[in-house]
Parts: structure tokens; C-alpha cells; sequence
């Protein structure tokens, strides 16, 4: 087990042919490197592995996972279609080219302004409440406007409690035992319900689950279908899918993933008599998540009651791992073969004692002026960077073939202070 890292003649590590002390002295650290080749390959595997058995498949890809929008340019060129949660995100998907219909918004605690952008933009709606569903019916006239509901089956999983988004706790979607009822009363206010959706939770490794939310969900649109006629265009089953952060964590077996809920969706298909509904599945960091790194340097090595290596970033530009404890790989990128010869903790650069990127991790020497690579930095890392401490954001850098692109400028001090105002009377004399 372990990761395969790219080594370069140089004994430096390489992303995407380049290597990466060359990008951190070009581009500065810390810095986002992104392999555009990771990412297509990403995408291909699962979407082959689905279609095989499936032709009538779609990937929504979930934007949230990382939005810049070069990345968001090779999923659409890739074919895919995109999950978006915010009015930010269909703005974003239709910049970087996404047909609206291939953009499915499903929010949470919606709402009126938002569903207006969202019926303007001519995205597809998925709605998450009954509350939504009223309000909706006043702001669009409801005759042939075509919606999806996100049901909570009652299953829910997840790499943190934080990421299980289905089961009894969770905010998000319309009971399942509620569900007839609800698309009846879509029906009655004169609205198309034609599909139905559900997302249990993020970075799953275990296949169970899933299977479980797929019987589940299908039993449920097998209901509906039953009880109110609704002829289901597409059922979509959410994102998810683990990748293994530690060295020891399994890979999903993607091959046998798909063909076990193919086959039960095609199953259920038949024994409902459900027609042939496009399926869907909104993967975020099964398809981004391993194609980047967090290039940082190693500013000051502090022997303390134990020994600190601080390095330029901190939880601003990575945040998983103070906010869920999540484990990053963490290599030396110019020494990424020298054996690890101590237990140390890194920490970032933030005031707050919860900002380390790890604790006790066996490490080679380390010395001010080395530079780190934090592995698997490609899902909800520069998504949910913050300018805490008045730290600019960092750049992005897109990685192919050996080329690099700058695809997001460091932010400056400006950056941080844009949108403020001073009111007249403080300013100063
Ligand atoms: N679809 C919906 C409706 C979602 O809410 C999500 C993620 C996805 C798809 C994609 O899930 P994925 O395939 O990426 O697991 N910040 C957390 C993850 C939060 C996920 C939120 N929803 C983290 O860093 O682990």
C-alpha cells in the first residue's frame, strides 16, 4: 500500500511532470498544484464503470469540491454535468460553460431570491422542502415546470458526523415516509415531478451504504411512481465516494462499486416497472481529490515541549484537517524518498493552537527553507479557504504534460480589505 508519488530525475517529487520546488520558487507557496490529467482520469474511470452497464448515465459533478473554474472547464468538456448548492455555483457552472440543464441546484433552507436566479438561469430545480415547494409555486407558474425532490432514506454514512447528510439528525431532504404525499401535492399545485434525489453522505469508502440507499431510494420512487403515476426521467443517487487519504486505506473498488448498484438500480427498474430513468450519481471528491497538492515551506523549526515544524500555510488555506481532524499525506517534496527518522508536529501559521496539519507524524529531517507537498488537496480544500488573520488566499497552478498555468492569482492585501468601508466619520483627521 502507500501512495505512488512521481519522482523526477532530480529526486524531487513531480506533479503532472512538473516539478514542484521548480512551481513553489516560480509561483510562490503556499500553492494549490492541480494535475489536469488526474482529474480526467478521475472522471473517465467512474464514468465508464457506470456506463458499461448503464448507457443512460450522467455525472453531476459536485462544484462545491472545487470550483475554480478551470477545473469546472474540463469537467464540462469531459461531459459532465454539475451539482450546485448555491446561486454562486450555477453562476459559476454557466461562466465556465455548462448547459443549464446539465446543472442541478440543490439547496438547503432555500430561499425566494435564490430560486428566482435559479428559474432565470434555467437550471434544474431539486427541491429540499415542503416549505420550498410552497414557496416556489408562488414565484413560477408551476404548469409543466419540471422538478426533483431530495429524500432522506434514512441511511446515512460518512468519513466525519459532519458529512453524514442522510438518517433522523440530518437537515437536508423530505422524509421518506412523507415522500408519496409530497410529490402528490407537487402534482395537486400543477408541478412535473420527474425525478428524485438523495445524497447520504461524504467520503465513504465502504460500499454498503450506498447499496443500502440505492434499494432504499429505488423502493421509494417505486412507491411514488405506484401512488401518483409520476414517470421518473432521472434518479440520482448524490456523491460520496471515498478516496483513501492515509496509506493503509483501501481504495474504493470503482468496478465493482458500479456494477453491484447498476445492477440493483436495474433490478428495481424492472420489478417496479420504472421505465428507463437517466442515472445519475454527483461525485465531488472521487474526481478531484487526489489531482491536487498543497505546496508549503517550511518557515522555522521550533524545539518546544515538542518539536513544531511551521510551515507558510495554515487552517485559512486548508481547513479539513482542524475542522473534521481529517489525516493529509504529507511528503517532503524535495526529499520525497529520504526515510522518516522522526515523530514531529507540523503546524501552520495561524493563531489558534488547533492549527496543525498533523500530529506525531514520522517525517525526514526537516530544515527551515524545505518545502512540504499536503497530498489529496483537491476536494473541499481551496473551497473552503478563508482569509482568517488577514492571510491572502493563495494561488492555484494547473498542471499537464509537464506545463504549468497559473489559473488563480494570489490574492494581495487589497484582496483582503476589498468591500470594506469606512464610514466618513472615522475617518482620519
Ligand atoms: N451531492 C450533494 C448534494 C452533496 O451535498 C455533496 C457533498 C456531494 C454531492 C459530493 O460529495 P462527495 O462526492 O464530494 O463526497 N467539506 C467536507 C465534505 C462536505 C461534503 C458536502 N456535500 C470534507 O472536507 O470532507
Amino acid at each position: 500500500m502507500g501512495f505512488d508519488l512521481e519522482i523526477n530525475e532530480k529526486g524531487n517529487l513531480s506533479i503532472g511532470g512538473a516539478d514542484a520546488n521548480q512551481l513553489a520558487e516560480e509561483y510562490g507557496t503556499p500553492l494549490y498544484v492541480i494535475d489536469e490529467m488526474r482529474i480526467r482520469d478521475n472522471y473517465r474511470r467512474v464514468y465508464k464503470a457506470f456506463s458499461k452497464h448503464y448507457s443512460d448515465f450522467q455525472i453531476f459533478y459536485a462544484c462545491k469540491a472545487n470550483t475554480n473554474l478551470a477545473v469546472m472547464r474540463i469537467l464540462e468538456e469531459e461531459g459532465s454535468g454539475i451539482d450546485a448548492v448555491s446561486p454562486g455555483e450555477i453562476y459559476t457552472s454557466l461562466l465556465a460553460g455548462f448547459d443549464p440543464q446539465r446543472v442541478l441546484y440543490t439547496g438547503n433552507n432555500v430561499k425566494d431570491e435564490e430560486m428566482e436566479f435559479a428559474i432565470e438561469s434555467r437550471v434544474r430545480l431539486n427541491v429540499d422542502s415542503v416549505s420550498q415547494l410552497k414557496r416556489l409555486a408562488k414565484i413560477v407558474d408551476p404548469e409543466e415546470f419540471k422538478i426533483s425532490f431530495r429524500v432522506n432514506p434514512m441511511v446515512g454514512a460518512g468519513h466525519h458526523e459532519h458529512c453524514i447528510t442522510g438518517g433522523e439528525m440530518s437537515k437536508f431532504g423530505i422524509m421518506e415516509k412523507e415522500a408519496v404525499e409530497v410529490y402528490k401535492m407537487a402534482q395537486d399545485m400543477g408541478f412535473k415531478p420527474v425525478g428524485i434525489h438523495t445524497h447520504i453522505g461524504s467520503g465513504i469508502l465502504d460500499p454498503e451504504p450506498f447499496m443500502l440507499a440505492v434499494d432504499t431510494l429505488m423502493d421509494i420512487a417505486g412507491l411514488i411512481a405506484q401512488n401518483t403515476g409520476v414517470e421518473f426521467e432521472f434518479i440520482d443517487f448524490g456523491g460520496g465516494l471515498g478516496i483513501p487519504y492515509t496509506p493503509d486505506e483501501q481504495i474504493l473498488d470503482i468496478e465493482k462499486f458500479a456494477t453491484e448498484i447498476t445492477g440493483r438500480f436495474k433490478e428495481k427498474l424492472v420489478h417496479y416497472g420504472l421505465g428507463k430513468p437517466t442515472m445519475c450519481i454527483e461525485p465531488g471528491r472521487y474526481i478531484v481529490g487526489d489531482a491536487s497538492y498543497l505546496l508549503t515551506r517550511v518557515n522555522s523549526v521550533k524545539q518546544s515541549y515538542r518539536k513544531f515544524v511551521g510551515v507558510d500555510a495554515g487552517f485559512n488555506t486548508l481547513l479539513r484537517p482542524s475542522m473534521y481532524g481529517s489525516y493529509h499525506h504529507i511528503v517532503a517534496a524535495n526529499k520525497p524518498q529520504e526515510e522518516p527518522v522522526e515523530e514531529i508536529d507540523i503546524a501552520g501559521n495561524v493563531c489558534e493552537s488547533g492549527d496543525l496539519f498533523a500530529r506525531d507524524r514520522p517525517m525526514p529531517e526537516l530544515e527551515e527553507g524545505d518545502l512540504i507537498a499536503i497530498m489529496n488537496a483537491g476536494a473541499y480544500a481551496f473551497s473552503m479557504a478563508s482569509q482568517y488573520n488577514s492571510r491572502p488566499r493563495p494561488a492555484e497552478v494547473l498542471v499537464n504534460n509537464g506545463e504549468s498555468d497559473l489559473i488563480r492569482e494570489r490574492e494581495s492585501f487589497a484582496d483582503v480589505l476589498n468591500k470594506q468601508v469606512l464610514p466618513a466619520r472615522l475617518l482620519k483627521k
